[in-house]
């Protein structure tokens, strides 16, 4: 079982990642994993330490000659801005009295965490429930995509709307987010164009306008992202088990990406105000199985568990609409899969609008203020898109299995070959 785990604070030395399982054989491509990086760390709104930052990956084990070896990878993402730190967030220097806090900011995690571990700084609590962890994340997706690459796996993300400026979904649904395709070259330009990663440039200028007059303000602002993934053969998931479901898997990815409130696959919300004939996605097949697929002709294999088809996009079953975002009963369709999110804004805001409390004095007080970010909608596309990578190879690990990446080529070929 494909698994990872993730350690290190947002002020400490930097982040240290294991991935347990991964394949032998894949060819780790550096550059590709670091420019991921640098989009998460990129986009309008970002706060100062991104400008301390320049995050690169250094493999400590699993990776010999470029290739994965089929150890545990484990790597590291140093922190720059440690050296700020190292007054405060040494392991055993004293922690300077002065520097506590106890004033938890509403919508952080300081004020469970703070109670549910018993600390008396919620520095203890904020370190690592910084969104800092993310570019952990971020590597790991990456390094799951390189792999999925090997099958024609591709995926893409992109911000919808930030506060209300842009495309919106829910009851306000306008089809945009489903009928989005972002794999189409041209709103693939315009995202790669966009310092907020939209796909809608007549809308830069004024959600770049929203964002600053946000700043000026010191509040922070939240948005919708995308993701989405084509080339999934059918049948990643299980309907078994209610833990074995696909769209049960990416939604507890996702949903545990920090300040992410809503995980939505296909049509999500929208699909409680369609009738039954407006939002199920009718099925059609390119060809016939008898003339076209020589294959299953000669095994005589019931059209309807011929997952030959969908290897050849000319010939496969098919739909005209994606309502469904690509997952039916728990299990890919073969279509393009869809996740759509909310992002809340920023619970670090410069200005003090919110009332808390001291956790020691119980004295009426403001939150606190700490460096942060504006808005970081762009950024946490980025980490969703690897969420989803993460899911989808997971389950493409358990459906194909193998230790190395040719075994897992030959598991593969034999599912289109029944
Ligand atoms: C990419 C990214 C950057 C973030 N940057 C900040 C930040 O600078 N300041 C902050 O207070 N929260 C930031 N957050 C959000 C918090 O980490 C998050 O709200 C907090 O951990 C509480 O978790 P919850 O919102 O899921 O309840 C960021 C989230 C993401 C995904």
């Amino acid at each position: 079982m494909l698994r990872f785990l993730t350690a290190g604070e947002s002020h400490g030395k930097g982040l240290v990642t294991i991935i347990d399982n991964f394949p032998a054989g894949v060819k780790i491509d550096e550059d590709f994993i670091n420019e991921k990086l640098r989009l998460r760390q990129s986009g309008y709104g970002r706060g100062a330490r991104q400008k301390i930052e320049t995050d690169k990956i250094e493999f400590l084990s699993g990776v010999r000659g470029g290739l994965t070896t089929g150890s545990p990878i484990s790597f590291f993402i140093k922190n720059k801005d440690y050296e700020n730190w190292r007054d405060r967030m040494d392991a055993f220097k004293p922690v300077p009295e002065e520097s506590k806090i106890h004033t938890p900011r509403p919508g952080h995690a300081d004020f469970a965490g703070s109670i549910k571990f018993g600390l008396d700084d919620i520095r203890n609590v904020l370190e690592r429930s910084s969104a800092r962890e993310t570019a952990s994340r971020v590597a790991v997706g990456a390094i799951c995509q390189i792999f999925l690459k090997n099958f024609g796996i591709e995926f893409s993300s992109a911000v919808l709307n930030i506060g209300g400026v842009g495309a919106k979904i829910g009851s306000e649904f306008n089809s945009e987010p489903i009928n989005l395709n972002l794999f189409n070259p041209s709103i693939r330009k315009n995202i790669e164009n966009s310092e907020l990663r939209m796909p809608y440039p007549e809308l830069e200028e004024k959600t770049k306008a929203y964002i600053d007059n946000i700043k000026a303000e010191g509040d922070t602002a939240g948005g919708l992202i995308t993701a989405q993934v084509k080339g999934v053969p059918v049948g990643l998931g299980s309907f078994t088990q209610w833990d074995e479901k696909l769209d049960a898997h990416i939604s507890m990815s996702v949903m545990s990406i920090q300040a992410i409130k809503s995980v939505e696959i296909g049509a999500g919300v929208k699909s409680a105000y369609l009738k039954g004939s407006e939002c199920h996605d009718s099925i059609y097949c390119r060809g016939n199985r008898d003339n076209e697929n020589t294959d299953n002709k000669e095994q005589g294999n019931p059209i309807s568990n011929d997952a030959a088809l969908f290897k050849d996009s000319n010939s496969g079953f098919f739909r005209k609409t994606d309502k469904a975002g690509g997952i039916e009963g728990g299990m890919s369709n073969g279509e393009i899969i869809s996740v759509t999110c909310a992002m809340k804004p920023i619970p670090t805001l410069m200005k003090p609008y919110l009332d808390t409390v001291d956790l020691n004095t119980c004295e009426p007080k403001k939150a606190f203020l700490e460096r942060s970010d504006v808005c970081a909608v762009p950024a946490a596309s980025i980490v969703v898109e690897s969420a989803l990578a993460f899911s989808i190879c997971y389950f493409f690990l358990k459906k194909f299995g193998g230790d190395g990446l040719a075994e897992i080529k030959r598991n593969y070929d034999g599912y289109f070959k029944k």
